[in-house]
């Protein structure tokens, strides 16, 4: 199974489980949008820009609670992509009632090499880049992200010296059992520049120290 799959994998059995212990119904999305695995802490939507009428993508949204706050409380007109089914599956089960919200099964690369349309905002919150090689992402990302356009992303980050490849970790799931995934996390100063390389200019760059959890890192960029 190549590196990605894995990661797949680990969270489709996450999300399933999920399914299984809280038997989700449609709910009304969260009053906030969370970047960090420390909830009520960082910055908000607002790191995004004033949303209203735009088209917005989230690469790995998971149950797409932070696309359902975008599109309910922001206006914003929201595609989620998610390569693992069951994640989608609870998304839609949570929040496919809204309008303005369409949820996809696809690989985040694959989703962007294949669309024809261009979006305004493109953001992954812990989801596509951090857990899958940001070449291909980034470069797709840049193809479908029109001028004037904006790019977030929050990944966890462990150390300011990262490697640029890939690094083991795992991933508890609900029942407490341990799945190995791939992360790709690169430093600060790797990330900006990968952006660069990929034809992007860095806005912001937020560092939340760790505490109980890993730190977090955050950073913003437009299309040069
Ligand atoms: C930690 S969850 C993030 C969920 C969501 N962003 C949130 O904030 O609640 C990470 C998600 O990213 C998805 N993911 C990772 N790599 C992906 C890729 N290359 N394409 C699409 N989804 C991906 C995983 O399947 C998983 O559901």
């Amino acid at each position: 199974m190549t590196t990605t799959a894995a990661n797949t994998a680990a969270w489709q059995a996450h999300a399933k489980q999920r399914l299984a212990d809280t038997a989700p119904q449609a709910r009304t999305p969260p009053a906030r949008m969370q970047w960090t695995q420390h909830p009520n802490t960082g910055p908000g939507a607002e790191l995004l820009g004033d949303l209203a009428g735009q088209l917005v993508v989230e690469l790995g949204c998971g149950p797409a609670h932070n696309l359902a706050h975008l599109v309910h409380h922001h206006q914003a007109v929201g595609i989620g992509v998610d390569a693992a089914r069951a994640q989608i599956h609870r998304a839609k089960v949570l929040y496919g009632h809204l309008d303005g919200l369409t949820l996809l099964t696809a690989d985040a690369t694959e989703f962007l090499t294949t669309t024809k349309r261009t979006f305004d905002v493109v953001y992954c919150a812990f989801g596509a880049l951090g857990l899958s090689p940001p070449d291909p992402i980034l470069a797709g990302i840049r193809q479908r992200l029109h001028a004037g356009g904006r790019l977030g992303f929050s990944v966890p980050h462990i150390r300011s010296d990262n490697p640029p490849g890939p690094i083991a970790d795992t991933l508890a799931l609900p029942d407490g059992q341990h799945r190995p995934i791939t992360r790709w996390i690169p430093s600060p100063a790797g990330w900006t520049d990968l952006l660069t390389r990929h034809g992007f200019t860095v806005d912001d760059q937020q560092f939340l120290p760790p505490t109980t959890r890993p730190g977090c890192l955050i950073m913003t960029a437009h299309p040069t």
